[in-house]
C-alpha cells in the first residue's frame, strides 16, 4: 500500500506534516464565542498535527533547509537547537524518523517532565546551569551553548536556530496561510495568534498582506509580564526572536496570564476542544476584539493541547486537585 491523502494512509509519519492538501482541522466555536452570527470564530487545531503542536510545521521546514545545505546526513550527524518545548518535541522525532541524532540544550531550571518528554521523543539532553540562563522563557544562555556547538563542531552539529531562521516564517508562508484561505473560502478577516518565535505572526502576516492586502488583521495576543504559559514571551522577553517584525502585527492584545488556565478549561468543558493555556489566553483576547468590533470572521491559532500542562493547570486553578491529590488513596 503507498500513501493515499483520502483514506489516511501514509507511506511514513513525515507524510502526515500538514500542507494545503493536509490541512490541520478548523472547527467553529458555538458556546465560548460571543457573537456566533455576526463574528463566527473558528480554532485551527494544531494538536493534531503528527508531534503535537503548531511547531511541527516550522520543524519540518528548518530540518528540510538543513538537508537542502548538505548540513545532514545519516550516522554522526545530528540537529542541536536550543528548546525546552515542542520544537525540540517536533524536532526530535523527525529527526528519529529520518537517522538524524538531536540534541537539545536545556536550562536545568526546566520541569523534569519536559526534560523526560524530550527523551521519550529521543532527544539527547544537555542541561545547562541556571546563571547561563538571566531570562525567564528560554534562555539566552542554552543559546549561545547550542551556537558554541555548531561553531566547534560544525561537521557534526548543525543548528537550525528557530529564533532567527526564516525557514520558520516561510513554514507559515507555506503552509498555515493557504491551509487558512482555503478554509475559510477567503472570508477571513482576523487572525488571533500568539507570540514565540513569531515565526506564526510573521509568516501569517506577511501572506495575508499579500493574498488580501488590508483585509485580514494580525491580532497577537501576549500575556502579562512574569507569565506562567509555556511556549509565548511577553514583548518584553522578545528581543532574542530576530523573526518578530512589529510592524506585521496590527494589534497586541495583552492579558492576565492567569486568565489563559480558565478559559482553556472553558474550551476543554464547554466545547470539547482539550487545549493547552496558550490556547486559552488566544480565545480570551478574541473575544475582547469580537465585543469591540461586532462583525467579522475570526481564526484563532490553538498551538497545542492540555495534556502536557497538567502540573501548571493546578497551580493556577488548585480546586482541579481536590480530592484526587496524592495520598488520598483509591482504585490504582
Ligand atoms: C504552546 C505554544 N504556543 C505558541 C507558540 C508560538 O509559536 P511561534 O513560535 O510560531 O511564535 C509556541 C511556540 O513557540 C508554543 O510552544
Amino acid at each position: 500500500m503507498s500513501t493515499d491523502r483520502t483514506a489516511r494512509v501514509y507511506e511514513s509519519v513525515l507524510e502526515m506534516l500538514p500542507s494545503e492538501e493536509n490541512p490541520s482541522p478548523m472547527v467553529r466555536l458555538g458556546a465560548t464565542s460571543p457573537r456566533p452570527e455576526s463574528f463566527p470564530l473558528f480554532a485551527k487545531l494544531e494538536w493534531t498535527n503528527p508531534f503535537g503542536s503548531v511547531k511541527d510545521r516550522a520543524a519540518a521546514y528548518l530540518v528540510r533547509e538543513l538537508e537542502r545545505a548538505g548540513k545532514l546526513g545519516s550516522g554522526e550527524r545530528g540537529i542541536v537547537e536550543p528548546t525546552s518545548g515542542n520544537t525540540g518535541i517536533s524536532l526530535a522525532a523527525i529527526a528519529g524518523a529520518s537517522g538524524y541524532r538531536m540534541l537539545a540544550v536545556v536550562p536545568n531550571r526546566v520541569p523534569l517532565e519536559k526534560k523526560l518528554l524530550l527523551r521519550i521523543a529521543g532527544a539527547e539532553l544537555e542541561v545547562v546551569s541556571d546563571e547561563l540562563c538571566p531570562t525567564p522563557g528560554m534562555g539566552e544562555g542554552s543559546i549561545a551553548l547550542a551556537k558554541g556547538y555548531a561553531r566547534a563542531q560544525g561537521e557534526r552539529w548543525a543548528l537550525p536556530n528557530q529564533y532567527e531562521n526564516e525557514a520558520n516564517v516561510r513554514a507559515h508562508v507555506e503552509t498555515t496561510g493557504p491551509e487558512i484561505w482555503r478554509q475559510t473560502g477567503g472570508a477571513v478577516t482576523h487572525v488571533f495568534l500568539s507570540l514565540g518565535t513569531c515565526g506564526t505572526a510573521t509568516g501569517l502576516a506577511r501572506f495575508f498582506r499579500e493574498k488580501k492586502p488590508g483585509g485580514v488583521r494580525i491580532v497577537a495576543v501576549q500575556p502579562s509580564e512574569g507569565h506562567d504559559v509555556p511556549g509565548l514571551r511577553n514583548v518584553s522577553q522578545l528581543e532574542v526572536s530576530k523573526l518578530y517584525e512589529p510592524e506585521l502585527v496590527d494589534e497586541l492584545v495583552e492579558v492576565d496570564y492567569e486568565l489563559a488556565y480558565p478559559r482553556a478549561l472553558e474550551l476543554c468543558r464547554r466545547e470539547g476542544l482539550l487545549a493547552g493555556p496558550s490556547s486559552g489566553l488566544v480565545l480570551e483576547g478574541a473575544r475582547r476584539v469580537v465585543e469591540r468590533e461586532l462583525v467579522g470572521h475570526g481564526v484563532l491559532i490553538f498551538p497545542d493541547n492540555a495534556f502536557k500542562y497538567t502540573s501548571n493547570f493546578v497551580r493556577h486553578v488548585p480546586a482541579l486537585a481536590e480530592g484526587v491529590a496524592p495520598g488520598k488513596g483509591g482504585p490504582r
